[in-house]
């Protein structure tokens, strides 16, 4: 192991269980003014398989422009990260657009997959191994939110670049999202610790929804099917499956709206009647139509992302985006 985490925090080698930390942030949020649960925890077995579904809905343009935008640049994207590099990929699934990346590369030292679902996790890397059998691949099963400790890789890459994409950071406050893109950049900076050592600055390569015509977004968000609806329910079910609460999932309903002064998607889950629900040993009241936010997703003009990467130590190199211009890739150094 060496010393590059991606915080300055010393590295926890083991995930912290999620037990009483969850009931502490349920507790919290649902206690707080708006009340709110903290998105992470969509992502139950359950929920994760919800997301997949959303990600091939008509309606949620995400995924298939992001993948298309890759597909279409591959070649300019490759030769901007250039060759021998180090890739980090943070929350990058099933692989399907880490794999069109690699694909492109020339000659990848490494790759270093870190994401909480150790199945997909597992998967991915199976298959990876078998595409690319000449390329070094070191999985990590690791919260990338919290400090994560980066295995040594026996070829020495000249850079690394983390590939963040999804535009997951999109689901993150602006605050959070720069202090986030700040630990990044610490990653990437070459023989910050001397352990490493990368000769030349690393990279970052990531995923951002764009802001667009609000119709186009509440229609992503509140799909036809009622994909979302039921993701976004599943929060509640969750919650009295693993917490022991009772929350009447007939009682709630799912909302997802555009609040153009923050340039976000809100998801909402109100309540239809007057009613009191328990988490644990509290009682929680909720009027009716009283909401609760589950999540946040922000919509960037693609000037204020870069500003907002440049706050964190990025300088923007490049941006690919598909003809509508609902998506960005957008590409930076480390300043
Ligand atoms: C993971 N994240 C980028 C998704 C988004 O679009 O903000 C989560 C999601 N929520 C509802 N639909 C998709």
């Amino acid at each position: 192991m060496t010393a590059e985490t991606l915080t300055a925090i010393p590295p926890v080698s083991e995930l912290p269980s999620a037990g009483s930390d969850f009931l502490e942030a349920i507790i919290a949020g649902l206690s707080s003014n708006p009340r709110s649960v903290p998105y992470k925890y969509f992502y139950d077995e359950r929920g994760a398989a919800l997301f997949q579904k959303i990600c091939e809905l008509p309606e949620y343009y995400i995924t298939r422009t992001e993948i298309d935008i890759l597909d279409r640049n591959r070649a300019d994207i490759a030769s901007c990260l250039g060759p021998n590099i180090e890739l980090i990929g943070l929350g990058t699934g099933a692989g399907t657009k880490t794999r069109i990346l690699i694909e492109a590369l020339e000659t990848p030292a490494v790759y270093i997959p870190v994401d909480i679902s150790e199945k997909q996790l597992r998967e991915s890397t199976v298959l990876f191994r078998k595409i690319f059998p000449d390329l070094e691949i070191l999985p990590v099963c690791a919260d990338y939110l919290q400090p994560v400790v980066l295995p040594s890789p026996s070829r020495k890459a000249v850079r690394n670049v983390v590939y963040f994409p999804g535009s997951t950071i999109g689901n993150f406050e602006p605050t959070e999202a720069e202090e986030f893109l700040r630990r990044v950049a610490n990653v990437c900076r070459p023989n910050g610790l001397p352990a490493v050592a990368l000769t030349e600055p690393g990279g970052l390569l990531i995923g951002a929804d764009l802001k667009k015509d609000p119709r186009v977004l509440e229609a992503a968000y509140n799909d036809s099917a009622g994909v979302t609806a039921q993701f976004n329910l599943n929060l509640l079910d969750r919650l009295n499956r693993e917490l022991g609460a009772d929350f009447d999932l007939d009682q709630w309903r799912h909302r997802a709206i555009y609040n153009s002064t923050a340039g976000r998607i809100e998801m909402h889950l109100i309540s239809e009647i007057d009613q009191f629900v328990h988490v644990n040993d509290q009682k929680f009241h909720f009027r009716r139509g009283e909401k609760i936010i589950t999540e946040f997703s922000y919509k960037y003009a693609p000037e204020d992302f870069a500003a907002l990467a440049g706050k964190a130590g990025f300088e923007f190199v490049r941006v690919w985006t598909d003809a509508a211009r609902l998506f960005g890739v957008f590409y930076f150094t480390v300043s």
